[in-house]
């Protein structure tokens, strides 16, 4: 006969995880994957965010508490009265003007008290707070409760190596001084990686925000560990060394976009709504199209081109003589004088192109068999979707990480073609003419075309595609890495507050 169980050794509480996202789609959506990962493998995740950003979670929410997954979206209030930013704006996409970055960073250092407020009042302590990179106001937080905390960044290991060794180095004051020109080798780094004072490493490093950015660096330096939307086989020897100049723990977990396998409802959630009837359009457009051979184009959530550079686009498109498929924002498309030119584009690649306007599913795109490249500003979620689907690229970065995530693509990994874009561009400065047709077009056609260079690129993009799903099957490193995440949070978490 089986023993009774022990009174005393009820199961304890499932490690709780509290998730932090920065406002900005591109960082918000890993995080929000990442966060049902954890449910699902059996942990509790809270979501923190505020009600406009909550809104737009509420398919995730919904999904969650259907599968009855563990997973909440908690809404702390949004400041109110921050100088310098306009009601309405709490997602840095929702931003129209450069100058409003900096007030809703402001606005964002207020949550502090009121996630104190929410995590005082859980009937115990959380396990672990993960926190954006960028939300450094969250240390302060942990400290004061206690609870252990992990920062979650955005960028590859490759990205964040750089970066590091650059501060430790103190290269940022030799670009500093430097002209627009002037190469630099990054220190320390396993290869040889060159960069310009523009395409230097640094996240919130333009002037105005040291204070801010320095919060976030110790931030870091205070962190637990550091969880990475990445995975070994892509880049492991980047991971091993960033793991060693950190000296923490990081846990490669991804590419965390793979978490919506064969899920199309959850691939539509996860990113802004794509209109049902658009979506079974594009869907249905692909359908009809060859295997390989359609070209994808979309540049992120946050980049917006001004006229006279979406009107180079379409034409190095239509030059490019390939099937294309092209997202352009609601916002881009709004001016007159673009409606009317990409109305006769339309026209004139009748049948060969297809111009969308507003979002479409990225991950149902990329999965899809007739897809065989993609145009991409190389931010990191994309890139490495692109990956994970084996589809090779051209990169076209604009800011921030995407330059140094463009030398990973086509010096490291061999899965890229660069268009051949030199500077950063502000997100809404029309003065920049940073690219032309013809690079695009070219860049398109070295793309698509045959020769065993794009041969090459392709067979590469199609083995790191299954090395991804590799990683992230039981027995995989990825999968692997979360088991010993939520393993080793068990063991510490639950405390009666
Ligand atoms: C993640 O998995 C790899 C390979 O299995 C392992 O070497 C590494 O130590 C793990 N990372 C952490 C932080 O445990």
């Amino acid at each position: 006969m089986a023993p009774a169980e022990e009174p005393t050794a009820a199961t304890p509480p499932p490690p709780h995880f509290v998730i932090v996202p920065l406002v900005a789609q591109g960082h918000t959506i890993p995080m929000v994957d990442f966060a049902r990962l954890l449910a699902e493998r059996g942990a509790r995740a809270s979501i923190v965010t505020t009600p406009a950003n909550g809104a737009r979670l509420r398919g995730v929410a919904d999904q969650a508490a259907r599968a009855k997954l563990a997973l909440e979206v908690i809404e702390l209030p949004f400041p109110t009265g921050v100088d310098g930013l306009p009601p309405g704006i709490e997602n840095l996409d929702q931003v129209t003007d450069n100058n409003h970055f900096a007030p809703l960073f402001d606005a964002l250092w207020r949550l502090a008290g009121p996630l104190e407020a929410y995590l005082r009042a859980l009937a115990a302590r959380p396990s672990c707070i993960v926190s954006d990179w960028c939300n450094g106001w969250t240390a302060g937080v942990a400290t004061s409760l206690g609870i252990p905390r992990l920062f979650f960044h955005g960028p590859s290991c490759f990205y964040s190596l750089c970066d590091l060794n650059s501060v430790d180095h103190g290269l940022p004051k030799q670009t500093a001084a430097a002209g627009d020109h002037e190469k630099f080798v990054v220190p320390g780094m396993p290869v040889h990686v060159e960069v310009t004072k523009a395409t230097a490493p640094g996240f919130m490093n333009s002037p105005g925000w040291e204070a801010l950015s320095a919060e976030c660096v110790e931030a870091m330096r205070t962190a637990d560990g550091a969880v990475v939307n990445t995975f070994l086989d892509l880049e492991d020897q980047f991971v091993a060394c960033y793991e060693a100049a950190l000296g923490k723990p990081v846990w490669t977990l991804g590419p965390l976009c793979l978490a919506n396998k064969d899920d199309a409802d959850a691939m539509a959630a996860r990113g802004n709504k794509a209109d049902a009837a658009q979506r079974s359009a594009v869907t249905a457009w692909l359908d009809a199209k060859d295997a390989g051979s359609v070209v994808y184009v979309s540049f992120g959530s946050l980049v917006r081109k001004p006229p006279k550079l979406l009107v180079e686009v379409g034409h190095g498109l239509e030059d490019s003589g390939r099937p294309f498929l092209w997202v352009v924002k609601e916002a881009e498309a709004v001016a007159p004088e673009v409606r009317g030119w990409l109305a006769a584009l339309e026209a004139r690649t009748a049948g060969r192109g297809l111009v969308v306007r507003g979002w479409v599913p990225q991950l149902a795109v990329l999965s899809h068999r007739a897809v065989g490249g993609f145009v991409t500003h190389c931010g990191w979620n994309s890139l490495l979707e692109s990956v994970a689907h084996g589809v090779p690229v051209v990169t076209w970065p604009h800011f921030s990480d995407q330059f140094l995530n463009e030398r990973l693509a086509v010096d490291v990994l061999g899965v890229g073609v660069p268009i051949g874009a030199t500077a950063p561009v502000m997100i809404f400065d029309d003065e920049n003419m940073p690219v032309e047709r013809e690079d695009v077009a070219r860049a398109v056609a070295a793309l698509m075309g045959g020769g065993a260079e794009a041969d090459e690129r392709r067979r590469k993009a199609r083995e790191y595609g299954e090395k991804a799903h590799r990683a992230m099957e039981k027995g995989g490193s990825s999968y692997e890495n979360l088991t010993q995440l939520i393993e080793s949070f068990r063991k510490r978490g639950g405390k009666q507050g």
